[in-house]
């Protein structure tokens, strides 16, 4: 978008220093439903909340507001914001559209295992323009962080624990967002999911090695496509708290990496300064967080950044003021701020928006196991649907998201028996009551986040009787996992086990002698060390959104087939955390000192592993060479009498070389559909961005001559490889 830089400049020059920061500052605008308490931590006064904001609104000194979605409200307090600011200046509306804002699709770690950026990029151009219909113009999204420990809540929010396809996943939701009419904002910068232990917000050290070669790459990658804003991270990194770091926001992001939008600090990250023991005080936070290069501060108390004048130079203000202007104005918000109020409903209502939905849920589910191909089933004779997540719509949908409508939401019971009611006969039980929550979210307030059991519900009455369900049965589908409010932000867990009495269900049912495939419904890797020894199939849902028991009944009765492969290392135990597939090979690979004596030390499931009805064979791999680059082919069939999707994997290592390099590293990908019987070769090219990477020891980016091992195949084990030599 152009807009006229003389514009901003002309603004500028008429604003006094209170004005300037105001722009700097953007408020939480709560509205929260009637008997709905908020976090003490929040330290918010719900009904005095948005009297203060709109004070600030009538003196001109508010420059965007977040957690508006109703177009009506962001319009009337869009008038208020121009008609209180004596140079008419305009709001820019933020909001989480983490996936989703009345469509929701996949949660984004689900999303992310589809290993497919087109998807990526239609799904989120969808929220982007869902949520600029209803007046949304900035969301917080892609949380582009690298999750290598999945006790931390967040690692649903990101694409997982690999920096190659966290780039892809991060670009094309740039993308996406971008094209549908918002500015994207990759949060947290940097380094925030590597929060010690998994606790959320907690310290993290990570070397400089980690940084540039793990953690860094999804954000550049999320600024070359373009992003337009910059979160913040809400903890410490490496000593000194990331929302004060000169080198992250001036030195990499601009300097180096040439962003040009403006950053934005998490919520209450600027005063938290002072919390961190870093600033004296708010005045002191402020000044340090701006001249970092923080150029907004989201707050939910009082904003630091209202100390500014007086404690920075006008100089200062003048440069962070005129990226937050330059956004408003690449958004047209100076021609016409407002919204359209019907154009907004229609927008919301378009089914082209659900049959996107279906398609990403289709895409981003992972069949782990598939033993005697219990699956695909057929649409005849029994099933017994079973657990407490198969018809609960909240669940269905994941965190993260609030305008979402329920009655739309299609659960895994609905999907079942719209494709096969018909002709089979569907029973449910839950079998464990869907009101128990172990776990008090901060994001109950908003309310709607909790459905409750019908009245009377008897545990142990339903237990026996989903056991009875099973028994009657031709074939059980078992929806277990986590509630949604059980991960996400602030919801961390010191272990991965399925919740409650769940297991327990699930052996009942198993028991009865009944064909059992297991449906996960999860953002993080959970302990099915049982399952994945006595469960048939196993296939994981994620939380698969709006339209997720469709697609997940295309997937159940074969109409589709799995392609979704796993983004992070799905550990046996929680005690094998961190457990990554691109570890180098260190000291005596083979000892049995190296190994846990308790536990095998491979995953459950590896990086990259997903199973499909198609069958697919890896042939004929050919390297050849010029110029420094090697172009890897390979020929993939599929064997199956049925179409069938595959992802094609393209994993790298370096012999030798001026530092140890991982054993594998993802370095191509491509999603192949394959009609039965047919084959394609696929070609990747290795050049020097591949095998480029950040050395300790020489504290540059290197490529050394070396010797390489290249596999290509359909997970992190793949087999099928070959080498090339570089000499130069
Ligand atoms: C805190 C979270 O860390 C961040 O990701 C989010 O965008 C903001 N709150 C706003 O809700």
């Amino acid at each position: 978008m152009t807009y006229e830089s003389g514009k901003v400049d002309e603004l500028l020059a008429g604003m006094s220093p209170a004005e300037k920061a105001g722009q700097l500052t953007q408020y939480f605008y709560f509205r929260l439903p009637p008997g709905a308490e908020t976090e003490p931590a929040l330290g918010l006064d719900v009904a005095e909340q948005p009297r203060a904001v709109e004070a600030a609104l009538g003196r001109g000194e508010a420059g965007s507001l977040l957690f508006v979605t109703d177009p009506s409200e962001i319009n009337r307090l869009q008038r208020l914001a121009v008609a209180g600011n004596p140079h008419g200046v305009p709001l820019l509306f933020g909001f989480d559209v983490i996936h989703g804002l009345r469509t929701i699709f996949p949660v984004p770690i689900a999303m992310a295992a589809s290993w497919d950026p087109e998807i990526i990029e239609r799904g989120q151009a969808v929220a982007g323009r869902e949520a600029r219909a209803v007046g949304i113009h900035w969301t917080f999204a892609p949380m582009v962080d690298i999750a290598r420990d999945p006790r931390w809540g967040r690692i649903i929010e990101g694409a997982g624990e690999d920096p190659f396809l966290g780039a892809a996943v991060a670009a094309a939701q740039v993308r996406g967002f971008q094209s549908g009419g918002v500015i994207a904002g990759p949060k947290h910068f940097g380094g925030y999911g590597a929060a010690l232990g998994g606790r959320d917000y907690d310290e993290v050290n990570l070397s400089d090695h980690e940084l540039w070669n793990t953690y860094f790459p999804p954000f550049r990658a999320a600024v070359e496509a373009g992003a337009g804003n910059v979160m913040t991270a809400y903890m410490d990194l490496n000593g000194i708290p990331a929302t004060a770091s000169h080198w992250l926001f001036t030195e990499v992001l601009r300097e180096l990496w040439g962003f040009d939008g403006f950053v934005v600090s998490d919520a209450n990250a600027v005063r938290n300064l002072v919390t961190h023991g870093y600033a004296r005080d708010l005045a002191e936070a402020g000044a340090r967080a701006v001249t970092a290069g923080v150029d907004m501060e989201m707050a939910i108390g009082d904003p630091a950044y209202a100390h500014l004048p007086g404690a920075v130079s006008e100089e200062v203000l003048d440069t962070r003021a005129r990226k937050v202007l330059e956004a408003k104005a690449r958004l047209g918000l100076f021609d016409d701020p407002y919204v359209d109020e019907d154009r907004a409903r229609e927008t919301l209502a378009d089914p082209a928006h659900r049959v996107a939905a279906r398609e990403a849920a289709r895409r981003s589910a992972v069949l782990l196991r598939n033993e005697g191909g219990l699956l695909p089933l057929a649409k005849s004779g029994s099933v017994a649907v079973l657990g407490p997540l198969a018809d609960s719509r909240r669940d269905t949908l994941g965190p993260w998201v609030f305008d979402f409508d329920l009655d739309e939401t299609v659960t895994v019971l609905d999907g079942i028996r719209d494709a096969a009611g018909n002709t089979a006969t569907i029973t449910y039980a839950p079998g464990i009551p869907v009101g128990q929550r172990t776990f008090p979210s901060m994001f109950d307030m908003f309310g709607r986040n909790a459905p409750a059991d019908p009245e009377g519900f008897d545990a142990e009455a339903e237990f026996a009787r989903a056991v009875e369900v099973a028994a009657a049965a031709d074939v059980a589908v078992v929806v277990l996992g986590e509630w949604q409010n059980m991960i996400g932000e602030a919801a961390s867990r010191s272990s991965l086990e399925l919740p409650g009495r769940q297991l327990e269900l699930l052996q009942a049912v198993v028991a009865t002698g009944t064909p059992t495939v297991l449906l996960v419904m999860n953002g993080r890797p959970l302990d099915l060390r049982w399952a994945a020894e006595h469960v048939p199939a196993i296939l994981d849902i994620w939380y698969p959104g709006t339209q997720g028991g469709a697609a997940v009944a295309d997937l159940l009765f074969g109409d589709v087939s799995p392609s979704g492969k796993l983004p992070f290392t799905w550990p046996r135990t929680v005690g094998q955390i961190p457990m990554i597939y691109s570890h180098t090979v260190s000291h005596e690979p083979d000892n049995q000192a190296r190994r846990y004596w308790d536990e095998e030390s491979t995953p459950l499931f590896p990086f990259g592993h997903g199973l499909s009805y198609g069958r697919f064979a890896y042939r004929d791999l050919t390297i050849e060479q010029a110029d420094g680059v090697a172009t890897v082919a390979v020929e993939v069939a599929n064997e199956a009498e049925r179409e069938a999707a595959e992802v094609v994997q393209l994993y790298l290592h370096q012999r030798h070389g001026t530092a140890s390099r991982p054993v594998r590293e993802l370095k191509g990908f491509q999603r192949l559909v394959l009609p039965a019987g047919s084959s394609h070769r696929v070609e990747f090219t290795i050049g020097e961005e591949h095998r480029r990477y950040w050395n300790a020891a020489v504290r540059d980016w290197v490529l050394d001559a070396a010797t390489f091992d290249v596999w290509v195949g359909g997970s992190s084990t793949a087999e099928l490889g070959g080498t090339f030599s570089i000499d130069k």
